[in-house]
């Protein structure tokens, strides 16, 4: 069976102090009223990640995540974080590829497949976003270039290597915006990447991968959303700030 996993990404908000909080609030209502087997994982801002992590301790269920990390594994990068740092305080996933880096950063694809490599050779597990602007999906271009986002960043892995992946399909006109993409529309794009991936990998890769939906999920639409047979959870947010909504979320299945 698939990880079930919702995956809050903090992205440039909260000083120490209100991350200190959230993450206390989240691991305390996870552990009294999680009871299903749900992967909650919390992305937060690096200056986040040490204390973060001492919150989460042994928690069940919680998880350490970065939102990005540097492509080397050391070396005169200055102000840049390096995956052994990451792993050093607890971190197990990496978010790579989302598209607000994609679009103020410009990482492409090519830049990404080292950033998934030096990911996995620290032994951390990529969250790995992909999605299209709105543009795109109006000329019915979506599924070729959310595929060929897969193709250029992930499809040089060994089938080992591809086991560790998470895949977040955050279609861009969904993000932060408050427009989510129908259950149907979610569940078209994700059978197509689970296909993809299939074409590549075979079917037992395909079936093991999990892969999330990100763009406007909130308590409302996440249970209709993780309904679908090939959506295993979620990348979130905005509602990932406020720990009531996040945990419901995690309680959407
Ligand atoms: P949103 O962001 O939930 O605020 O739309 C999702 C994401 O960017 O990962």
């Amino acid at each position: 069976m698939r990880d079930k996993i919702v995956a809050g990404n903090w992205k440039m908000n909260n000083t120490l102090e209100e991350g200190i909080t959230l993450a206390s609030e989240i691991v305390n209502m996870v552990a009294d009223e999680l009871t299903d087997d749900v992967k909650m994982i919390m992305c937060t801002p690096y200056i986040h990640l040490n204390a973060v992590s001492k919150i989460i301790g042994g928690a069940e269920k919680v998880s350490l995540g970065s939102q990005n990390c540097n492509d080397n594994l050391k070396g005169a990068y200055t102000g840049e974080i390096s995956v052994g740092m990451l792993k050093s305080v607890g971190v197990e996933y990496v978010i790579l590829g989302h598209s607000e880096r994609r679009e103020y950063f410009g990482e492409s694809n090519d830049f990404l497949a080292k950033k998934v490599n030096t990911v996995l050779e620290a032994g951390l597990n990529p969250i790995f976003c992909c999605g299209e602007t709105l543009d795109i999906r109006e000329k019915g271009a979506h599924y070729e270039f959310v595929t060929n986002q897969l193709t250029e960043s992930l499809f040089h892995l060994s089938a080992d290597d591809f086991k560790k992946l998470v895949i977040a399909y955050e279609p861009i006109w969904a993000i932060g915006t408050g427009v989510t993409a129908s259950k149907e529309q979610a569940q078209e794009m994700h059978e197509k990447l689970r296909a993809h991936i299939a074409g590549k990998y075979g079917t037992e890769v395909a079936e093991g991968i999990s892969i999330l939906y990100g763009g406007s999920c909130n308590p409302k639409n996440a249970s209709d959303l993780f309904a679908q047979k090939d959506i295993d959870g979620g990348l979130i947010g905005g509602a990932s700030l406020k720990s009531r909504d996040f945990v419901d979320i995690g309680k959407s299945y």
